[in-house]
């Protein structure tokens, strides 16, 4: 591997000898904020980042620190532009190697980084066995007082970790989903079995912090609140970025009340959603994840599923926004782009557990709707956020609001057609039962 000694010329002195670098890894900027951050996350925080070096007493001075960039070990790049590396203390006190447990640092935008880091005290009190399955921000660098416009934040690495300890490899359900499996007959039943337990698992976990972490027998329902507008529940997440409402939407639909799209007339969803928008609910409300797409569930040695990446999250929105961000990427933002047309349409039009699962359709669309249907509505359902009579107003409506706020990613679906069938068939189902008139 090629490793180099930082060159000293613009940063504190020091500090930067022990850091062993990839090269290229970093802007000089960057580099600067992250080696003080290294210093600061030792000095200020070493019992939560490296609890048996603090107990050991062990000195900065006698610490190296590597830094890997997460690319090379296999991981994709973040959407928020954040830039993210690997880091692990390395301490050769009495000519014996200890190594700290394996750090991910966020280098960043720091007002989305503070915002991040304050999911640290909002997150429900994890029970110790649960602990590690979420990648809970540990410090952030600058901590306050300093107007410096880039942050780190740190959080434990939860990927697989290696042997010896300075090898690692990246896995995540984005990578078995975003395999050539799909299509292989012999290998199909096998993949789609697994991407079923990770989702389960995944679900599972984020239960667990729906319910605050108190485990059966709480029920979803106990979690309801009063009715609530749309507006209101969602405000976090769709008003979160400029781009909600902005020019993308009239110039992707046109502002009539019908669209012409995809060989079919259809009703317009950027009008459908001003209506939905001012309709209400009584959703089951906790603690959410907000972005909880298969980039962002890690997979490690053990094949368990670990939860990472809390830059969206809200603690107070609705619970059903972590199982529609699933839903949406198994049916359209992960979707392969090679199937026929009409089985595309027939997996967008898929809205209701009493839909019968199509059997004229390609095996890897129908295992989809199995997915979605056994680990995210049923799940959904047993668990007690709603009762099947409700599906319009407590699943698809918010599922239509969700998809409508993933056009603004169209260009990152995987099948777009598929993106833009969700929605528009979201919204027909919507009018024809006279969910909105
Ligand atoms: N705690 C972690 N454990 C393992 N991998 C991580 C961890 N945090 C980040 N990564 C990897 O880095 C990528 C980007 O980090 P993430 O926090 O998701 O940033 P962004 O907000 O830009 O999406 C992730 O998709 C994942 O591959
Ligand atoms: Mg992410």
């Amino acid at each position: 591997m090629n490793e180099l000694t930082l060159d000293t010329a613009n940063v504190d002195t020091g500090l930067v000898r022990k850091t062993r670098y990839i090269v290229g890894l970093l802007h000089s900027d960057h580099q600067v904020v992250l080696v003080n951050a290294l210093e600061w996350f030792f000095t200020h925080n070493l019992r939560d980042i490296w609890s048996k070096a603090a107990d050991a007493g062990i000195q900065y001075d006698n610490v190296d620190v590597t830094v890997m960039s997460l690319d090379r070990i296999g991981a994709p790049q973040g959407e928020s532009g954040a830039k993210v590396v690997l880091v692990v203390y390395r301490s050769t006190t009495d000519g014996e190697e200890y190594f700290s447990p394996p750090l991910v640092l966020k280098i960043g935008e720091r007002r989305k980084l503070d915002a991040e880091f304050k999911s640290k005290t909002d997150f429900p009190t994890v029970d110790a066995r649960f602990k590690l399955r979420f990648a809970i921000p540990i410090a952030l660098y600058p901590d306050n007082g300093t107007n410096e416009s880039l942050a780190v934040l740190a959080a434990p690495f939860l990927s697989e970790e290696g042997t010896p300890k300075e090898e690692f490899r990246h896995k995540d359900l984005w990578r078995h989903l975003d395999c050539e499996d799909e299509f292989n007959p012999a290998k199909i039943a096998r993949r789609m079995g697994k991407i079923e337990g990770y989702i389960n698992q995944t679900t599972g976990l984020m239960n667990y912090i729906h319910m605050d972490c108190k485990g059966s027998p709480v029920s979803l329902n106990d979690k309801r609140s009063d009715s609530v507008l749309y507006k209101d529940a969602y405000k976090w997440y769709l008003w979160n970025s400029g781009t909600f409402q902005a020019a993308t939407y009239p110039a992707l639909f046109g502002t009539e009340s019908t669209v012409d799209m995809l060989g079919k007339k259809w009703q317009n969803p950027y009008v459908a959603i001003d209506k939905v928008l001012s309709m209400v609910h009584c959703p089951a409300m906790g603690f959410v994840h907000g972005d909880l797409h298969p980039k962002n569930i890690v997979i490690d040695h053990a094949k368990m599923v670990n939860v990472i990446d809390f830059g969206w999250y809200y603690d107070n929105a609705p619970i059903v926004v972590d199982y529609i961000l699933l839903d949406i990427n198994m049916r359209a933002m992960t979707l392969p782009t090679r199937f026929l047309y009409e089985d595309v349409m027939k997996i967008a039009a898929y809205l209701h557990p009493d839909h019968p699962i199509a059997s004229d359709v390609a095996d890897p669309i129908q295992k989809r709707m199995g997915i979605i249907l056994r680990s995210l509505w049923e799940p959904l359902l047993d668990r007690g956020a709603f009762s099947k009579t409700e599906w319009y107003n407590e699943y698809l409506i918010p599922f239509f609001i969700v998809a409508y706020r993933h056009l603004a990613f169209l260009r990152s679906a995987k099948n777009q057609i598929a993106l833009l069938a969700t929605v528009l068939s979201a919204c027909k189902l919507l009018y024809d039962t006279e969910i909105i008139q």
